[in-house]
């Protein structure tokens, strides 16, 4: 816990909220009015301050820049249905894993209530800027990137904390082509693969636009020792029906541990449906592929939320998967998910927390 956490405010001048096109919202690309930012000095988290979303100075010997020393989250806020709340979706699991990545990347730990009072105090001061049309939500970004300025190759001294917030439309806004990689690696054992570390998305959009040149819009992603078993999807994890079992590949040091993985997992199992963590290989897949037994075929991640995949490729050869309206799981999971999200359910596991 840090001793006091008090936040000092600096509001825009005038405010960009009715300059700004909600009707067709891009992911990520507009920002809020205000941002947060926190220094790690001296072995401890202060200057805690909110000031208007902005360029920024920084070093240019900065280890964020040259070694990829940088870490991130992302949640989701939706306005409730009396519009008075933002329902926030399950912040304290991001909190959790920011802190994995954190020690990963040998960068301080954010205690809880520096995690949790930086995103509300944010949100309530810019909770006018949440989109409200279906598919689109406020995207909530904390990161954290070493603010030493030392090119140097050892742990950081000081870092700073900040949280942006993006009004957002999905990411995915069709059903997604995703081809089965076989030849670069996102991810191996012993690396980075479980945090999230910025590194490991920068290394990716190469093999990702070798790929979208090819007509795909993403890759599933093989172990990077054998390429023979079934890993993520990179902006998210991938989960199959198959013979009505939901398989998705168990958690491991080369995946990221997805929250809304996660909640679709604790979603299908208080349903009943059959559930399976296991490894799934290539061969596996392809061949049910082959027999028409891939049933539903979805990733699961909080800017994607639930992405259909309609298409698989492998080897040059591509597979089209089941109508979506077929698809039970997918759609049942997605609308609950968003139910909940959107406070028009009741919360029986305790996901949302409210501003
Ligand atoms: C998220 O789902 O929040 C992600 O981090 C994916 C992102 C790389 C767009």
């Amino acid at each position: 816990m840090v001793d006091t956490l008090k936040i000092s405010t600096k509001q825009v001048a005038e405010s960009r909220l009715s300059k700004t096109d909600f009707s067709n919202l891009p992911f990520g690309k507009v920002y809020t009015d205000h941002m947060f930012l926190a220094d790690f000095k001296k072995g401890e988290w202060q200057n805690f301050r909110i000031i208007p979303y902005g360029s920024m100075q920084i070093s240019p010997a900065t280890p964020a820049l040259h070694y990829g020393h940088s870490i991130f989250e992302g949640m989701k806020a939706y306005a409730s249905s009396s519009n008075k709340e933002a329902l926030v979706f399950r912040p304290l699991e991001n909190w959790k894993r920011m802190n994995i990545s954190a020690e990963r990347l040998c960068m301080p730990s954010i205690p809880e209530d520096l995690f949790m009072e930086s995103i509300s105090t944010l949100i309530d001061l810019d909770r006018a800027w949440i989109p409200k049309a279906e598919g689109s939500s406020l995207y909530i970004r904390p990161f954290m990137f070493s603010a030493d300025e030392f090119i140097g190759i050892r742990p950081s001294e000081d870092f700073t904390f900040m949280v942006i917030l993006s009004p957002t439309g999905p990411y995915y806004s069709a059903p997604v082509k995703v081809k089965i990689e076989t030849h670069y690696t996102r991810a191996v054992a012993g690396g980075t693969g479980y945090a999230k570390a910025g590194g490991n998305y920068g290394g990716a959009i190469y093999p990702a636009k070798l790929a979208q040149d090819e007509g795909y819009h993403q890759l599933i992603w093989t172990d990077g020792k054998t390429h023979e078993y079934i890993e993520e999807s990179g902006t998210m994890n991938v989960m199959f029906v198959i013979d009505d079992v939901l398989i998705t590949p168990p958690l491991s040091d080369s995946i990221l541990a997805g929250i809304t993985r996660q909640s679709v997992l604790e979603l299908a199992r208080s349903w009943g449906i059959a559930v399976e963590e296991r490894k799934i290989s290539v061969r596996e897949l392809v061949a049910a592929l082959e027999q028409n037994k891939v049933q539903e075929a979805f990733g699961a991640g909080t800017a994607a939320t639930i992405a259909h995949i309609e298409l698989i490729g492998f080897e040059g050869k591509n597979f089209t998967l089941p109508a979506i309206e077929k698809r039970q799981i997918a759609n049942r999971v997605f609308n609950e998910l968003e139910n909940i999200k959107r406070g028009n359910t009741p919360d029986p596991f305790d996901w949302i927390y409210k501003i």
